[in-house]
This record gives structure tokens, sequence and C-alpha cells, in this order.
């Protein structure tokens, strides 16, 4: 392991964007089939693997929907959440926000009380274990209509102490953060902070929108905010907690290349920048995979690697108190781990 390796996987962080339908391995996959007797597509785990080939977006929601069908008991959304849990944990993460989307589930027929139930259990399970703490995030699917999101909202209405805040995912083109305005509004008046993906595919028109429409407190990936001068300077200004996911643009072609990603912009363009994982079981790698990806191969320094780390507690929605205390644990590390170069 590299000095650089060895850091990041010490490192103490947070997750800020990371679908848990998106931490299904192939193993789970297969034995959740098996225990369901759900057929699937695939003869092997290899075949699997094989097929996570996208050259865009909606490639990938294809097939990353269709593996969600495994998913149907409590049991196996306990089971998928802890062991995303388990891979975050060997990963120095100690504090995670996961997004969930209800509708692929309920629009088969699993009851949202049954999603709710075992992701919970799961959560649970990953503060006794390994002492982290986690929020929930309800994605509405933006390919489906507004009347659809309010109808999950009204599913959630019992769940709401539960349930930390709205996101916006899916296909991106076509479906502009404008058109969930009335719903992301009543999800502000019920308490619940509002994130939104835009920019990932999508022009900077849509990230003007989160942030004027919908009011997000965070932006999930934002990449496109690059080409607009006055948007950077007032995502600087507002120090707008962008989550982006390196291995997850490379995988779905919002980059060509690793050394093209412009996460070093970022910084230098004084954005709240942060790195996730995104959808890791499809995309290659968990959280500190992203951020050797993300240091290989460009000037990212030790003490940018502690300003992303610092930035996703910065930009989590834990208490003024929890924050400073997960940053004390990180400048502690950071203090402690001089580097031997
Ligand atoms: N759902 C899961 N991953 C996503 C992504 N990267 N963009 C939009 N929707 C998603
Ligand atoms: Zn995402």
């Amino acid at each position: 392991m590299t000095d650089l390796s060895a850091f990041i996987a010490g490192l103490p962080k947070a997750e800020l964007h990371m679908h848990i339908e998106g931490s299904l391995e192939p193993e789970l996959m297969f034995s959740l089939a098996q225990r369901n007797g759900v057929e699937i597509p695939f003869n092997s785990v290899e075949e699997v693997r094989a097929a996570y080939s996208f050259s865009n977006l909606q490639d990938f929601l294809d097939i990353y929907y269709k593996g969600a069908d495994v998913l149907r008991t409590e049991e196996d959304f306990r089971d998928l959440a802890a062991a995303y849990f388990d891979r975050a944990a060997a990963d120095s993460v100690t504090h995670a926000e996961i997004f969930f989307d209800p509708q692929t589930h309920t629009d088969r027929g699993i009851a949202f009380d049954t999603v709710m139930e075992g992701l919970i259990a799961g959560m649970d399970t990953a503060r006794e274990r390994h002492g982290i703490t986690s929020k929930l995030i309800l994605c509405f699917l933006r390919h489906l209509s507004e009347e659809a999101a309010f109808a999950t909202l009204r599913q959630a209405e019992p769940w709401l102490d539960r349930i930390e805040a709205v996101g916006l995912d899916s296909s991106e083109v076509g479906h502009p953060p404008s058109k969930f305005a009335r719903v992301f509004a009543a999800a502000a008046e019920r308490g619940l902070k509002r994130v939104a993906h835009a920019g990932e595919e999508g022009p900077p028109e849509y990230v003007h929108e989160a942030l004027d429409i919908l009011h997000v407190d965070r932006l999930d990936h934002g990449n496109r905010s690059l080409e607009d001068p006055a948007l950077v300077a007032r995502l600087a200004r507002e120090q707008m907690t962008l989550t982006v996911c390196p291995l997850s643009n490379l995988k779905l072609c919002v980059v060509g290349a690793m050394d093209d990603h412009p996460i070093d912009r970022m910084l230098r363009e004084g954005l709240r920048a942060t790195i996730n994982s995104d959808d890791p079981a499809y995309f290659g790698g968990y959280i500190n995979a992203n951020y050797r990806a993300a240091a290989e191969g460009r000037v990212l320094s030790r003490e940018d690697l502690v300003t992303l780390a610092r930035n996703s507690f910065l930009g989590s929605f834990l208490s003024e108190e929890e924050k400073a205390a997960q940053i004390a644990r990180l400048d502690a590390y950071a203090g402690n781990s001089s580097p031997r170069t």
C-alpha cells in the first residue's frame, strides 16, 4: 500500500451520496434471488459483472432497476444495508447519509413499510457493530410524475421522524428539477431537508433550478456547473456542498478519463466538494477506491484529502455539535499521521 492509500484508508469520513440499491453486490443478488425464488437474467457472478459496462446514465439505470427486483422482504433490505455498512466501516466511514428509491419497490408491490423496517434494522446493526451513525434520504424517481412523488411522500408520512431529507434521482435529461417544485415544497413544510441530483448529465440550468426552485441544502454531482462561471462563483460563495462521485463519473462517461476529472479544479475554485461512491457495486469501488482514483495521477495533496473529508462532515445533516466532534477526530488523525516523504 502506498503512503497515500494508507492515509486514505484510515481517514475518518462521511459518505453523503450512496444509493443503497446500488450497493447490491452480484454475490448478494444471487443469494437473494435464490432465497426468494426470483429469476435473474444471469448465470454467474462473473456474467453479472461483465454486464456492467455503460455508455451513459440510462444504460446503467436499466440494469440497476432490474437488479433491485431480488429485494423482496424486510430481511433482504436489512442484509443489503448491513453489508454496505460493513464495507463502509472498513473504509473508515464514521457517518453515512444513504439514498433509497421507494418507488422502485412499491411499484413492484413491496410495501413501503417493509423497505423502511429493513433499512432501519440494517442501520441499527451498523451502529451496534461499528459505531457508524446514519440517516435516510428518500429519493423520488424523476422519470415518474410529480403526482407519483406525492403518493410516495404520503406513504412516508408515518416515518417522517426516520427520514432526514428528500432527494431526486434517475434519468436526468428531460426531467428538470422544476417538475418537482410542489412536492419539494411539501417536503420542506414537513421539516425535511432537500437534495437533488443535478448537472450529472443535465445542463447548468438544472443546477440553477435545484437551487432556486427546489431550494436544495446540498447538490448531488453538480459537475456541469463548471460550464457556468457565475454559477461556480455562487456555489463557492454560498458554500454549497457538492457530492461528487469520481468512479461513477468515469463509468457513466461523464468524464472521458480519470485524469480529466474536475475534482481538483472544484477544490481550487473554492467549491465545497466531497467524494462519494454513488453505486459502489456497479462502478467498481467503495468510497476509499473513489478517494484513491481521484488522488492518483493528479495533484491532490494530503491537505486536499483532509479538506474533502472535512467537507463531508460540514456538508452532512449532523448537528453542529456532532459535526464538531467528527471534525475533531479527523483533525487528530491528520495531525498524528504526518507524511513520511
Ligand atoms: N440512481 C442511482 N444512481 C444514480 C445516478 N448516479 N444518477 C441518477 N440516478 C441514480
Ligand atoms: Zn447518485
